[in-house]
């Protein structure tokens, strides 16, 4: 036997998915499939004939399209409710969110409504246990951020307290070092002119070398390096004044590229340029000849420098062997050279210069 159309039809609103429901103008329920049985807990039989508000809780009758003529009025499928939450009451008086889906149907047999009508209890308890998850994952984030706000100012606090401290203790060695100086400069003034008066002076020179480091380092915002071209011209005036060498006559030429070297590196440094500027001012220019003296200190390939001292005096002396000299400034200008890992260059006609190549930190 063929299957007429209307069978086919009611064959297949039984099938669907979701629960079917259709009401006629009137907002009676004229068919049910088994899902909407099974949605709100009624027979078949219950359902048919009664109006549609039955399936409505209480509080959203009022609103009921079925109560405002709306079932007349709608033309196309549209979904019911769009944006509000929707409620489907159970035979148990519970309630059930749906989502309902209209579509008009107009017959021969007057004018009917379909409706599709999907529980969405899983959906909605999802969505709010995400909703839940989510606030707690924000309410973590800030407890983090917060706690990192609250490290990042202890820390910052502890970097100032060392800071200072570290200023404090460059302040306290630079002190220490000019009260040596002081005292060795007291000694020289005892003696009389020669050689033993003379090495107080080399000797009082050394210790100002490295005083002038710590000075640079505490004044300078970065107690870990010193800033290379403020530190040669103290230095150097200070080994001008030293040597009592009118700057009239010698002029001192400065060219240090902008370089701050770590303290290791400094200091060997800073006295190996006490030492060759001394020699320079000392023995270059003898019954007051003039001239110039030169320092140099330029960067090569990355991570490597030329410290260069030179001058236009008289040179050094015939068969002049920086290996055997026996004299304490150049064989501490030696040792400070092995010590940077220096390699030395010396030339010394048409004026003495001395240069070490050594790698230094970037
Ligand atoms: N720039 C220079 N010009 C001329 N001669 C120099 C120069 N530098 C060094 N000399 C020569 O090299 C010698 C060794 O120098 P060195 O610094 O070792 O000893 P010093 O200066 O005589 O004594 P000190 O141990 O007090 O430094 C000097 O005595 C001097 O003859
Ligand atoms: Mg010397």
């Amino acid at each position: 036997m063929p299957v007429s159309e209307q069978n086919q039809f009611r064959l297949a609103i039984e099938a669907a998915p979701a629960g079917m429901l259709m009401v006629d103008h009137a907002g009676k329920i004229v068919l049910v499939n088994a899902q909407v049985e099974k949605l709100f807990g009624y027979r078949r039989d219950e359902l048919i004939g009664q109006p549609i508000e039955m399936l409505v809780p209480e509080r959203f009758r009022a609103n009921h399209p079925a109560s405002r003529g709306g079932l007349a009025n709608a033309t196309r499928a549209r979904p019911m409710g769009a944006g509000r939450e929707l409620f489907g009451l159970r035979a148990d008086g519970s309630e059930v969110p749906v989502e309902i889906g209209l579509s008009p149907l107009k017959t021969d047999e007057g004018d009917f409504i379909l409706s599709s009508i999907v529980d969405v209890t899983e959906r909605r308890r999802a969505a709010m246990e995400r909703e839940r998850l989510l606030g707690e994952l924000r309410s973590l984030n800030a407890e983090l951020e917060q706690r990192v706000r609250a490290r990042t100012s202890e820390l910052t606090s502890a970097l100032e307290e060392r800071e200072v401290l570290l200023q404090e203790i460059h302040h306290r060695v630079k002190n220490n070092l000019q009260v040596i100086s002081s005292l060795i400069n007291m000694q020289r003034r005892k003696l009389e002119a020669g050689p033993p008066r003379d090495a107080l002076q080399e000797c009082q020179l050394r210790v100002q070398a490295i005083a002038l480091i710590h000075e640079k380092l505490y004044q300078s915002k970065n107690y870990a390096r010193v800033a290379f071209p403020a530190y040669v011209r103290s230095l150097a005036s200070s080994v001008f004044h030293a040597t009592g060498v009118s700057p009239r006559a010698v002029q001192l030429e400065v060219e240090i590229d902008d370089l701050a070297l770590a303290v290791d590196r400094a200091i060997p440094c800073g006295l190996v340029l006490s030492e060759l500027i001394s020699n320079a001012l000392k023995h270059g220019f003898p019954d007051g000849r003039g001239g110039t003296i030169k320092v140099t200190l330029r960067k090569l390939d990355p991570g490597r420098v030329s410290l260069e001292v030179s001058d236009d005096g008289v040179g050094l002396p015939p068969h002049f062997d920086l290996e055997r000299t026996s004299t304490l400034g150049l064989q501490l200008v030696r040792t400070l050279a092995e010590q940077l890992g220096a390699k030395m260059t010396v030339r010394g006609v048409g004026g003495a210069s001395f240069e070490l190549e050594f790698a230094v930190e970037e």
